[in-house]
């Protein structure tokens, strides 16, 4: 299944990031030479996708403005369309998705929570893009307990293979105690465009904010919607342990600066 079309939630806050977010927005948080919000586009593309709808608020909207178009085409990136749409209040992921809606229109889209980027290799949009027989599709991991009240998490239904099961229901961070399953939500989705009649009827939920797991949990009531298991956990760059981690990963596979960058690594090791 070719998927022409992704959208990329960026504008949010970036909380857990203070003090480098009370400027600059975190899809604009650099990850060794680039902003968070150029891995998601660039992972969008790698899996086939020509256009980009960017969700972004107002002051993200200027950035990426620049960054995207007033400097020129980025390496890689020159034929690729970049749309973005401002949400104007944040409401929560499920109403920044619904944004995008004009612009996704009738297809099917991928959705990239830019807080994860996934590792060197890792990409899993094309096995989702594989599970995909119009319905949904999202992407999973197994999580241990403390991740359980970070992220949303599914009420599996029957397996279709090792590594596909029908999604029933979800929660969004139900935490251990609550948790249906150890299946949790990664931030990668490919949704059928069904998906924005459920949004705009969805009451507010967790946190009193419009959750896109909440429709996620609809689709898989009506049996509109599949798990993919990963077999890869994604580099999270939306909090400052993660970040480091991430700058580490990438840094050391840059094709430029990855030799360096190990040599000092190793050098730093020795003084352990
Ligand atoms: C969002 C989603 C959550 C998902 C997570 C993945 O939460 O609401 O369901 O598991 O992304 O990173 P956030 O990290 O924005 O709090």
């Amino acid at each position: 299944m070719n998927v022409e079309v992704a959208v990329v939630p960026a504008a949010g806050r970036g909380t857990r990031m203070r003090p480098a977010t009370r400027v600059v927005p975190k899809a604009f948080i650099p990850v060794v030479d680039r902003p968070a919000i150029q891995y998601a586009v660039e992972e969008c593309v790698r899996a086939g996708a020509h256009e980009v709808v960017l969700i972004v608020d107002p002051g993200v909207g200027v950035l990426a403005e620049r960054h995207f178009w007033e400097e020129g085409p980025l390496p890689g990136l020159s034929d690729v369309k970049i749309t973005p749409v401002v949400q104007e209040v944040p409401h929560g992921l499920g109403h920044a998705v619904l944004t995008a809606r004009q612009a996704v229109a009738d297809r099917p889209f991928f959705c990239v929570l830019a807080d994860n980027i996934p590792r060197p290799g890792g990409d899993v949009l094309p096995g989702m893009a594989d599970a995909f027989h119009d319905t949904s599709v999202v992407c999973l991991r197994r999580l241990t307990p403390e991740f359980l009240e970070r992220y949303g998490v599914i009420i599996p239904g029957t397996w279709r293979t090792e590594e596909v099961v029908e999604v029933q229901g979800a929660v969004e961070k139900p935490g251990a105690a609550h948790a249906p399953s150890d299946l949790g939500l990664i931030g990668r989705y490919l949704f059928t465009p069904d998906l924005f009649g459920i949004l705009e009827n969805l009451p507010p939920g967790y946190g009193g904010e419009i959750q896109l797991t909440d429709a996620i949990s609809k689709l898989g009531e009506a049996g509109r919607c599949l798990g993919y298991v990963a077999d890869q956990d994604l580099l999270d760059v939306g909090n400052p342990l993660g970040l480091l981690e991430a700058s580490t990963v990438l840094g050391l596979s840059h094709p430029e600066w990855g030799a360096e960058y190990e040599a000092y690594l190793a050098g730093l090791v020795d003084l352990l």
